[in-house]
């Protein structure tokens, strides 16, 4: 399973790009207005450094505007992916876009039946919010099951990009469902690979090995 971090901040992809565990990364408006720089150049500036799909996703809502943005953020650099929003001029944007042999990502995705459509206007990735539908109570990572079949059903080449992480169980259950990326805050990723109990023995391990007085080199 691929993992892109969820993130705008150089700082944070850089440091962890470093571990060798980032396949991409994933932007929203959200996460460019919180970097505070200018989306065409942090954009290029992400692209960069990482060698995988960097997502960048349009801000208008109608598609000849759309596809503008879009071919504007696709010339960005070879491994831009854009996202689209799932809505229909989201959809006809995503078709034109792919038909071209741009990368689409399509976002905001909460239902199969969304994410249905998505695999038909030829996405490249698919992004349901698990987290946001855990919010209203609902079952995210079932939405995730439920897409992971469907496209299986019918050989779907487009990929479940698992968004709104808020957990390592998400990740987790993502990877048993089969989901092809998960896109995680930095604190997940990190999270993921910290456990106290790894502390406490590796603690523990060292100081017995004090003891021997021994070195390895
Ligand atoms: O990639 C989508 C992600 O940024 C949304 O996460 O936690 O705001 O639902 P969240």
């Amino acid at each position: 399973m691929k993992i892109f971090l969820d993130s705008a901040d150089l700082d944070e992809i850089t440091a962890l790009r470093d571990t060798g565990f980032v396949d991409g990364v994933t932007t929203n408006p959200s996460l460019i207005a919180k970097s505070g720089h200018n989306i065409l150049d942090r954009i290029a500036e992400i692209c960069a450094i990482v060698d995988g799909p960097v997502s960048a996703e349009v801000t208008a809502t109608d598609y000849d505007t759309m596809l503008a943005e879009g071919r504007k953020l696709a010339a960005i650099a070879p491994n831009v992916a854009v996202k689209v929003p799932l809505t229909k001029a989201g959809l006809q944007t995503c078709r034109t876009l792919s038909d071209a042999g741009t990368k689409v990502n399509v976002t905001l995705c909460f239902t199969a039946g969304q994410a249905l459509l998505a695999a038909k206007a030829g996405a490249t990735f698919i992004s349901p919010f698990v987290g946001r539908l855990d919010d209203i109570g609902k079952d995210g990572m079932g939405l995730i099951e439920e897409i992971c079949t469907l496209y299986a059903n019918y050989d779907c080449p487009t990929e479940v990009l698992v968004a709104s992480v808020r957990s390592t169980q998400h990740v987790v259950d993502a990877a048993l469902m089969g989901a092809d990326v998960v896109t995680l805050p930095p604190k997940i990723l990190t999270a993921l690979y910290h456990h106290p109990l790894t502390d406490s023995g590796l603690d523990a391990f060292l100081k017995d090995w004090a003891k021997t007085g021994q070195s390895i080199l």
